[in-house]
């Protein structure tokens, strides 16, 4: 079978059919796929029943994984996945859902403001590949835009602004603007800032982009209201509809993102109901910036 990517639009994902997730990927393919992910940054691939193993092996012919087990605020009675794999849902560790006034809920619907998948990290993600076993009844969308074309869009002014800029990221950055704000000692720690550069190049492409994300919280060298307002401009820039594709859940579908060129949000759904999507990250080749030679 030869792969077939199909554009979903003019800026942003494609549907990528000819392949079954659930065979060993052969060099060819991973190549295509590769390739479908510099130009289209999301692949949606359709009608993918996979167990967590398979969905382990696919991510892992792409690339290495990324350790994502401190990302939450999940104990370890709500693991119920291996933990080489994220959990998603807003389901506990009996496979139901949150009340709607849990900590661990609160926390982790911050996922619904724009971001970059671990840009909370030194060494940030490459590609997310989230996988749907369950779905709502309605809502629950997950939205992507894409960073490369947003940049792009920008005035030179502006671009040359941005370029040298460093900017700090945490997940208490996020939680902020939603004001969740209550961190104990241990999570103060795990979620120390790290620094990311604002303008980053696609490695294989050459194509900048703008390197977003709702854990952005401080500009190094800036005062914080102008930090935080040049942050909010760009954003609301960068996710105009025209750099945005919404895709609605099937069960069974699995969409590929680039997390650094594109940011991604879920949206909400009824929160009494199951939606039960799991992911694998794939780790960046490498930090944005040295961590160490700009240390405070
Ligand atoms: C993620 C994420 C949003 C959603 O998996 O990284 O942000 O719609 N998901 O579940
Ligand atoms: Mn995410």
């Amino acid at each position: 079978m030869t792969i077939q990517i199909r554009p979903l639009g003019p800026c942003i994902g494609a549907v990528v059919e000819g392949i079954d997730l659930r065979e060993p990927l052969t060099a060819d393919q991973a190549a295509q796929i590769h390739a479908g992910m510099d130009r289209h940054a999301v692949l949606v691939f359709h009608n993918q029943p996979l167990t967590n193993e398979q969905h382990l092996a696919f991510t892992q012919a792409l690339g290495t994984l990324e350790n994502t087990a401190n990302n939450t605020l999940r104990s370890a009675a709500d693991f119920r996945l291996p933990p080489t794999m994220a959990d998603v849902s807003n389901l506990d560790g009996n496979d139901k859902p949150f009340g709607r006034d849990d900590r661990k809920r609160l926390f982790a619907i911050g996922n619904r403001l724009w971001h970059s998948d671990s840009s909370f990290k030194a060494v940030p993600a490459k590609y997310s590949l989230l996988r749907a076993v369950r779905i709502p009844s309605r809502g629950g969308n997950t939205e992507f835009a894409h960073m490369g074309a947003a940049y792009e869009a920008l005035d030179d002014e502006t671009k040359a602004l941005i370029e040298p800029l460093i900017c700090e990221h945490s997940q208490m950055f996020s939680r902020d603007l939603i004001g969740f704000r209550e961190f104990n000692a241990e999570e103060r720690e795990r979620f120390r800032p790290v620094r990311q550069r604002l303008v980053r190049t696609l490695p294989r492409t050459g194509r900048k982009s703008v390197y977003l994300s709702s854990h952005a919280g401080t500009i190094i060298g800036w005062q914080l209201p102008e930090a935080r307002l040049l942050l909010r401009d760009l954003t609301e820039h960068a996710t105009q509809r025209e750099f945005v594709y919404s895709h609605k859940w099937q069960v069974n579908d699995l969409v590929m993102w680039d997390n650094r060129q594109t940011m991604h949000r879920g949206r909400p759904f009824p929160v009494e109901e199951a939606r039960d999507v799991r992911r694998t990250t794939l780790k960046g080749e490498g930090p944005t910036v040295a961590q160490e030679a700009i240390a405070a």
